[in-house]
């Protein structure tokens, strides 16, 4: 994209109906803070604890979001139709393989709600440790148990499929992974995920989370959806809420096979809890490559700044193929959250194997610029 292209762009989402779509910048802080912690002395200069998309939602899903305001008194019973068949025509499955969410959390919630109460099934889910604990969550309120297998030191954090595969028996009712991983950006190799897919698929279903999946080299070389077309036990989530910034939009979707999709969708609204104005606006981000491209590029230029920034102060990050990057931090979690949130920096931290960790989402430039200096600070 040309300088003038991309100064465009930068001019339409800070000119007046851009406005709405910069919540990092006009956010409150109270919102930001994780519980317990108290508030920063200034104001938030950097929301960079919700893995979100700073630059979105794009200039042209702005405009149809505007034109569609004054027909939200309609319920959008055709707009979830038409969005349904557009995603099943961009992932190349027919339409019964797609199940809509308000978010993929809704659809990972209604997961878990099959893995609780699926008929002759095991009632435990084998998961990697740390990962995205919304399935997890909602499954141990329904009486499931989670089979956690820790991510180590010795496999580079990296997700140990073999581990995973010998810890799958009769009690098993779900795999669970993301891939990137979330926390830790890391991506999982897709041909040694697709020889997992063939595998373990035969003894139980696989959920593979692919939130992160475009900031990957080859989102579609990456993603597990070719495994789905040939019938394998995999059921895969992807959401508008990272590269096309539809956080607070809400949409997102399942890809599985048709006799999995019907059980699941018992537990699901299947797209009717996602608005009008987001139906129309996610139609018309599914097609803007350009931003995509875009928010792309921009999410490049603050990782790599970002990585030089930890490397001249000797942190040490794990590869990164999300828009976050996690790293080993050299004090209590807690302390380094509290002492960033008083530098106007809000991140967040885990501990496991043993060390404290802070996932740094990647925000706009200034934004990794006021992360850098608040972290020299309390370094
Ligand atoms: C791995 C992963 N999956 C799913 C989600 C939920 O996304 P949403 O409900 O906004 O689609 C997130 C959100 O951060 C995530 O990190």
């Amino acid at each position: 994209m040309s300088i003038n292209r991309r100064d465009w762009l930068r001019a339409s989402l800070l000119s007046g109906l851009s406005m709405a779509a910069a919540p990092a910048a006009f956010c409150e802080p109270e919102q930001e803070m994780p519980l317990g912690y108290k508030a920063p002395q200034g104001p938030l200069k950097a929301r960079l604890s919700a893995n979100e998309n700073p630059y979105g939602p794009s200039p042209k899903v702005l405009k149809t979001i505007t034109e569609a305001a004054p027909d939200g008194y309609l319920y959008a019973m055709e707009h979830a139709r038409k969005f349904r068949k557009l995603v099943a025509d961009t992932e190349g499955v027919p339409e019964e393989y797609i199940l809509l969410g308000a978010g993929s959390g809704e659809l990972l919630t209604a997961a878990s709600l099959w893995a609780a109460y699926r008929p002759n099934a095991g009632r435990t889910i084998v998961a990697p440790d740390p990962t995205f604990d919304q399935l997890p969550r909602a499954a141990i309120k329904h009486g499931v148990n989670i089979d956690r297998v820790p991510l180590v030191a010795a496999d580079g954090y990296d997700i140990n499929l073999n581990k995973l595969n010998e810890r799958v028996n009769a009690q098993t009712g779900m795999v669970y992974l993301c891939n990137p991983n979330n926390p830790t950006a890391i991506i999982v190799d897709p041909s040694k995920l697709r020889a997992f897919c063939e595998s373990v698929g035969a003894k139980t279903p696989i959920l593979v989370d692919e939130a992160y999946i475009d900031y990957t080299p080859d989102p579609k070389a990456y993603s597990m959806v070719d495994m789905v077309k040939k019938g394998s036990n995999v059921i895969i989530t992807k959401t508008f809420s990272k590269v096309h910034g539809f956080a607070g939009l809400r949409t997102g979707y399942m890809i599985a096979k048709p006799e999995l999709l019907e059980q699941i969708s018992k537990f699901a609204t299947g797209g009717g809890c996602i608005s009008m104005t987001t139906l129309r606006a996610a139609m018309v981000s599914l097609q803007d490559k350009e931003f995509i491209n875009y928010s792309l590029g921009k999410a490049k230029e603050s990782k790599d700044f970002l990585l030089g920034v930890l490397k001249q102060t000797n942190y040490e990050p794990l590869p990164s193929g999300a828009n976050f990057v996690m790293f080993p931090i050299r004090m209590k979690g807690e302390d380094f959250v509290t002492r960033m949130m008083d530098q106007g920096v809000s991140i967040r931290q885990w501990k496991f194997d043993g060390q404290y960790w802070c996932r740094v989402s990647l925000g706009t430039m200034d934004q990794m610029k006021a992360f850098a200096d608040a972290l020299k600070v309390i370094s």
